[in-house]
Order: C-alpha cells, then sequence, then structure tokens
C-alpha cells in the first residue's frame, strides 16, 4: 500500500499539522495511520497487540496488575550519545560538548533512512504536552512513531491524546508544538515476520534547535524513542529558555517539611543513575521530617512576579532505574509500582508471573534474564540489566505533592548539584553565592553509568548534570546560568550545594549510607538556609562541622563520617588540571566569571 492510500483513522482540523502527518505518511509509507486518543481502550488495544507481539509479556494481575514485561534488543539498551546531534545551522551554536552536522545535510541522511522505514507497520501520531495543559503557554508536542512500545510509554510519562490535540485544534496556529519524529527504523516486507524488539544497527538520535524538530531513528529505548522527555524536555527546552530567560534542567524536585511544618522545595541534578529518583521519594530516617515529591528527573524553572525561581515537572510519569530499588532503599517507588499499570524494561521475569532485579528482596530461585536466559542466584550474569527500568504513573506515588498539579510550579530555596565520586567530593558543600554555585555545577564530575552505552565508571566532567542534554553551545549555557543569577534579587535566589552520596572508604565500600540517611544533608541543607547550622570554610565551600550534621541514630562511625566530610587539598589541587582543560574547550565562551571562581579556588588552595 502507498502512503496515499494509507488510510487515516483520524486526522486533525489543524491544517498544518496534517500536513506534517501527510508528508511523514509519504516518506515512511506505514501501513495504517492511529491517532492517540489517550483512552482506556486504547490502552488495551495497544498492550494486547504488544503480548501478541511478543514484545510484553502480562504480569500476574495479583502482583503487578494491568503491568508488563519486555526485554529490549541486547543492542538497544540505553541512551546513544555518540548518535545524538544538535544540528545547528552554525557548527559553533552546538558547542564543543556535543555532535554536530549540518542540518541540511542531515535531514538528507536521515530522509534515505526514513523512506519506506514504516512499511508493514502502523503509525501513532501522539499529541502531548509536557508539563500542564492548563498552562499559560502550553508546551505540545507531536510524536509520530511506528512503535507501540513507544506510544504505550508514551501514555504514561506525557499527557496525551485527545484533550491536547483539542487544544491544539483550538490555538490553531497559535498552537506551538514540537514535531517529534520517530522509527525503530525496521520495516516489514509483506509477509515478514516482526521481531520482539524491532530496532536498527544504524542510530540516530538529532534535535534541530532553530526550528524545534526532533528526528529519531534506529532505537526503541525510552531516552533515544520518548521524544518528549530528554530530546523535548531537555534538549530542546533548553534552547527555549536560554532565549526566554528560564531553565530547563535534569532536575527532580521534592518538597521537605520540617518538624515545625516549614515547607522548602529542593531541587537536585545528578547524572542519569546517580540517584534523583530515590532522592526524590526519600524516607527520612530522621525523626519529624517529611518529603513529598513533585519530580524525579526534569525540573523547567522561572522567576515568578516575587522574584523566586519556581520550578515545575513537565513529566507525568517516573521512568526509573530498577536495580538497587527496594523496600528500604526506596519504599515509595515500591508502593508506586506496585499499583500495577506499569512498564519493566529489561528486569528479570519470574516464574510466577512477576518481575526481580539485583537488589529487590525476595530472590527467586529461578528466573528468566533480561537476556532470556535461564537465571538463578548461582547464575554468574546479572538478571537484569544495570540500566532497566521501570515505567509508572506518577500519580500512583502516595507521597506526590499536590502542587505537582500547579502550572505555576513552586519556589525553589535551594539547587543540589552531585555526582559519583569515589574520591575527592565531601558529602556536602554550601556554595558562596549564585555565581559560585554555577562554578560548582560548570565544573560537576561524575562517574560514566549504564544510563548511556559506552565505558562505564570513568570520570568525566558532567556540568550541572546536563552533559547529554545542552542543546546548545555549554559555554553559552554557562553565561546564560550566570546571567539569570545577575539580574535577580541575590536574597530570592535559591541557595546552591554540591553533594556526593558515593564516596568510598578505603576498602571500595560506600563511606555514607545513602538513601533515607540523605534526609540528614537535607536538613543541615535547610538549617544553613534558615541560619542555624554551623560551617567549616575551605577551599571549595562551607563543609558541615561533625556536630552541626544529625547523626543522632546514624550508624556510621566518627572516622568514616569525618572522611566523607573531609577537603582534602592535595587531591583538590589534582583535580584543578582537570577542571583546567575542561574550561579551555570552551575558549571566549568561557565566562570570565567562572575563570575568576577558577583562579580564586586555585589561589585558596595556595597553588
Ligand atoms: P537517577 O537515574 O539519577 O534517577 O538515579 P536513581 O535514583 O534511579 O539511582 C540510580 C542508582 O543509584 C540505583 O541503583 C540506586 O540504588 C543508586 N542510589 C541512589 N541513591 C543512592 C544513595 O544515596 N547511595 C548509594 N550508595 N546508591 C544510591
Ligand atoms: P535518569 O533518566 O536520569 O533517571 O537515569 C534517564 C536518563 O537520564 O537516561
Ligand atoms: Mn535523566
Ligand atoms: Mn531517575
Amino acid at each position: 500500500m502507498t502512503a496515499t492510500d494509507a488510510p487515516a483513522t483520524t486526522g486533525t482540523s489543524h491544517a498544518k499539522l496534517q500536513a506534517w502527518v501527510d508528508e511523514v505518511a509519504a516518506l515512511t509509507t506505514p501501513d495504517r495511520i492511529e491517532w492517540v486518543t489517550g483512552s482506556d481502550e486504547e490502552w488495551t488495544a495497544l498492550t494486547n497487540k504488544l503480548v501478541e507481539a511478543g514484545t510484553f509479556v502480562r504480569l500476574d494481575e495479583n502482583k503487578k496488575p494491568n503491568s508488563f514485561y519486555a526485554a529490549s534488543d541486547p543492542s538497544d539498551v540505553a541512551r546513544v550519545e555518540d548518535r545524538t546531534y544538535i544540528c545547528s545551522v552554525d557548527e559553533k551554536d552546538c558547542g564543543p560538548t556535543n555532535n554536530w552536522m549540518d542540518p541540511e545535510k542531515m535531514k538528507d541522511l536521515m530522509r534515505g533512512l526514513y523512506k519506506g522505514c514504516m512499511k508493514g507497520r502502523t503509525m501513532y501520531v501522539i499529541p502531548f504536552v509536557m508539563g500542564h495543559l492548563e498552562a499559560e503557554k502550553p508546551m505540545f508536542g507531536v510524536e509520530i512513531t511506528d512503535s507501540e512500545y513507544v506510544v504505550a510509554s508514551m501514555r504514561v510519562m506525557a499527557r496525551v491524546g485527545d484533550k491536547v490535540k483539542a487544544r491544539i485544534e483550538e490555538l490553531g496556529d497559535d498552537a506551538k508544538y514540537v514535531p517529534a519524529l520517530h522509527s525503530v527504523g525496521a520495516p516489514l516486507e509483506d509477509g515478514q515476520a516482526d521481531v520482539k524488539w524491532p530496532c536498527n544497527p544504524e542510530k540516530y538520535i538529532v534535535q534541530f534547535p532553530e526550528e524545534r524538530t526532533i528526528w529519531s531513528f534506529g532505537s526503541g529505548y525510552g531516552g533515544n524513542a520518548l521524544l518528549g522527555k530528554k530530546c523535548y524536555s531537555l534538549r530542546i527546552a533548553s534552547v527555549m529558555a536560554r532565549d526566554d530567560g528560564w531553565l530547563a534542567e535534569h532536575m527532580l524536585i521534592l518538597k521537605l517539611i520540617s518538624p515545625e511544618q516549614q515547607v522548602y522545595y529542593v531541587a537536585a541534578a545528578f547524572p542519569s543513575a546517580c540517584g534523583k529518583t530515590n532522592l526524590a521519594m526519600l524516607k527520612p530516617t530522621i525523626p519529624g521530617w517529611k518529603v513529598e515529591t513533585l519530580g524525579d528527573d526534569i525540573a523547567w524553572m522561572r522567576f515568578g512576579k516575587d522574584g523566586r525561581l519556581y520550578a515545575v515537572n513537565p513529566e507525568f510519569g517516573f521512568f526509573g532505574v530498577a536495580p538497587g530499588t527496594n523496600e528500604h532503599t526506596n519504599p515509595n517507588a515500591m508502593s508506586t509500582i506496585n499499583k500495577g499499570n506499569s512498564v519493566f524494561t529489561n528486569v528479570a521475569l519470574t516464574d510466577d508471573g512477576d518481575i526481580w532485579w539485583e537488589g529487590l528482596e525476595n530472590t527467586p530461585a529461578h528466573a528468566t534474564s533480561w537476556k532470556g536466559e535461564d537465571w538463578t542466584p548461582d547464575s554468574k550474569e546479572l538478571s537484569s540489566h544495570p540500566n532497566s527500568r521501570y515505567c509508572t504513573p506518577i500519580e500512583q506515588c502516595d507521597i506526590l505533592a499536590d502542587e505537582y498539579n500547579d502550572p505555576n510550579g513552586v519556589p525553589i530555596s535551594a539547587i543540589l548539584f552531585g555526582g559519583r565520586r569515589k574520591t575527592t567530593v565531601p558529602l556536602v558543600t554550601e556554595a558562596r553565592d549564585w555565581l559560585h554555585g554555577t562554578f560548582m555545577g560548570a565544573t560537576l564530575s561524575s562517574e560514566t553509568t549504564a544510563a548511556a552505552t559506552g565505558a562505564v565508571g570513568v570520570v568525566r566532567r558532567d556540568p550541572m548534570a546536563m552533559l547529554p542534554f545542552i542543546g546548545y553551545n555549554a559555554g553559552d549555557y554557562f553565561n546564560h546560568w550566570v546571567n539569570l543569577g545577575k539580574d535577580a534579587d541575590a536574597t530570592k535566589l535559591p541557595k546552591i550545594f554540591y553533594v556526593n552520596w558515593f564516596r568510598r572508604d578505603d576498602e571500595g565500600g560506600f563511606l555514607w549510607p545513602g538513601f533515607g540517611e540523605n534526609s540528614r544533608v537535607l536538613k543541615w541543607v535547610i538549617e544553613r538556609i534558615e541560619g542555624k547550622a554551623a560551617a567549616i570554610e575551605t577551599p571549595i565551600g562551607h563543609v558541615p562541622t561533625p556536630e552541626s550534621l544529625d547523626t543522632d541514630g546514624l550508624d556510621m562511625s566518627d572516622a568514616d563520617l569525618e572522611q566523607a566530610l573531609s577537603v582534602d587539598a592535595e587531591e583538590w589541587k589534582a583535580e584543578i588540571p582537570q577542571i583546567e582543560e575542561w574550561f579551555a574547550k570552551f575558549g571566549d565562551n568561557l565566562p570570565t566569571q567562572l575563570q575568576v571562581e577558577l583562579d580564586g579556588l586555585k589561589a585558596r588552595l595556595g597553588l
């Protein structure tokens, strides 16, 4: 069947949107076109189709109602940073940290790949909105995809369907939406049987920042294929934010309530697989303190009329790292997923129709690994991929803050930057001011994780935990941070802190117990804001005195605590050449203020 006679089940009265859909259909030649409505019947039909295709296995209704297990192709398990491009018109706008190709050249290349790529498949059109439909300027997108797995996952992760489409139509030409095209790149010849996880060895994840469009090809994995998430809400949104004076950041948002019922909102940026989802749903170990969740991965932050910085979470679900999640580390995530309506990818499937992963309670005697192999506790291989994920509706979270539904967001009191560092970086450090905090963020470093393909455990600079997500020149991005601080009322800006839950002892174990115990650090942060907690001034910033950190009931030796908090001048001196090498990448685009911060740090270290 050719594109022109491919019948559309429905269409749209929005002429421009319909024209784009027609154009994509003509290029990709799907057998069918379906507009995603968001209805329950649609979910049933989609998941049934996925079960029939073998992509989904339905889990036991009593254990995980309305939930599904999926195992990807072993080559398609994470974001592909080396295949991710920012195709700005001018190469210098992409900057030294992104891959670049001339946009027209990239489009020619990708049109070649897209040509006929949906043959034998259904093309789905997903109208979605990141953030609230009721927002002053709703942030629309329309994803076209040929993957049922993507449609099911998008329904969990974003607000999608008829209501969104109707609003786009109502706004007509005033409706700004990001067109986002996705294909797994696996056309089916007549009579050709499908595979469980169609994908293509050739992958491209491409953002066109000036046009604000996204083209993705070859992968079905979340970060590469659910285009509302990283591609739109971070890469494209960071460009919009630069132009319009706000911030699109890789941050969780949490609400902290003190024993005195004081409420504080905290945002925190850690690289992928470095603890955002866990901190967002933290169960404090210290008495009287309470945490509620607003978001676990992305924060859009704008200055309010009162001069404070307000954050909203544009997402609708959690796409969380499964391994390590359990009743102790993250009881709130467990309760969220146990309510069902979830998709689990690349975990293990138990013989009784449930899922399991490394670190979860009740280790099964036998399971099927993510690779489809027999697995027992004696197996040498892991049952689950280290980047296996649960995809679950945020509204099922017991501790979801009511303010999640407020399109205006919540005023942020503190921003935490953090990463995985075995050495050097203390448990928590307070920045002197916004500029110093921007320096901390710009020089943030972390060991690489399984969330992206490539080597794991290599220390790299990951500015504001945004290295893979800044949609433009990172030097300009630093300038944007510096300028926002310059133009703001300094007394109303969030205070900035740098945390590291991952420092190791001499035997290689974590010094700090982490998870719920991180509430002790949050308490210190709040008490610093309130002017109540003591700190020691060090060359890198203010760190807690051992007495100022609440250690009541903490199972940790004084020596370990001291080591976790210590600032070792020699370690920091060794860090300086790496920071200099990093800053040198940006040439004239590096804000002079950050160079001054570095010079100050060097002077304080006696260099
Ligand atoms: P995200 O990808 O940034 O959202 O990170 P997650 O919260 O999903 O955590 C990634 C991994 O780090 C999981 O395996 C967690 O169990 C682990 N993790 C999270 N928080 C902590 C912590 O405070 N201490 C330690 N040691 N591990 C943590
Ligand atoms: P994460 O989200 O930050 O929770 O790992 C997915 C990703 O960044 O790839
Ligand atoms: Mn992320
Ligand atoms: Mn996460």
